[in-house]
């Protein structure tokens, strides 16, 4: 496996490439949603040098609740508009962070933390969560990580009907 890092022989695009060819194997003819992501998220932190945290919250009523993740324990619910996480949520849009002690209100899970990126699932409209990369490296992510980190959720999203998942539980 390439790592997906500046050291790499591939470019980072192309190493983002070769990593969404992995995942689209890995979730191949698996439906389950909450396997899906659990594998998703352990794939991006063995792979993506330089991350101390990589996992979901799911959009549960007008919160964001942890879901699968590697990493150190993290906060469990984040309000609507709180932190990167629920700015990115209310946004729709991926948020690079290159300096989280920059960012007003961050929510600091792992001390560790230097710099953030958070990519929301949209399925069919609808807003179901997020994706959520913490590296304690500053500035560790940039537009080839956001389109690459893209790239992975829409094949985690072709996988797997997370909006049913999503909508059962919690
Ligand atoms: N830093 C995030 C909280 C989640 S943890 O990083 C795992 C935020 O500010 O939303």
């Amino acid at each position: 496996m390439h790592a997906v890092n500046s050291t790499s022989q591939l470019s980072k695009p192309a190493a983002y490439r070769e990593l969404q060819g992995q995942l689209s194997a890995l979730l191949a003819g698996e439906r389950d949603a909450l396997a899906n992501c659990a594998n998703t998220c352990a794939l991006l932190y063995e792979a993506v040098p330089g991350l101390n945290w990589a996992g979901f919250y799911f959009l549960r009523g007008h919160e964001l609740v942890l879901g699968p993740f590697q990493g150190k324990v993290a906060c469990v619910r984040i309000a609507p508009g709180k932190g990167v996480c629920g700015t990115a949520a209310e946004r729709r849009e991926t948020l690079i962070v290159p300096d989280v002690d920059a960012f007003p209100g961050h929510i600091a899970c792992d001390a560790a933390s230097r710099s953030e990126i958070v990519v929301p699932l949209i399925q069919d409209g609808r807003l179901l969560g997020v994706l959520d990369l913490d590296s304690s490296q500053l500035n560790r992510f940039d537009q080839d990580d956001s389109q690459g980190l893209n790239g992975m959720v829409a094949i985690l999203l072709q996988s797997c009907d997370l909006r049913r998942f999503v909508a059962s539980s919690g």
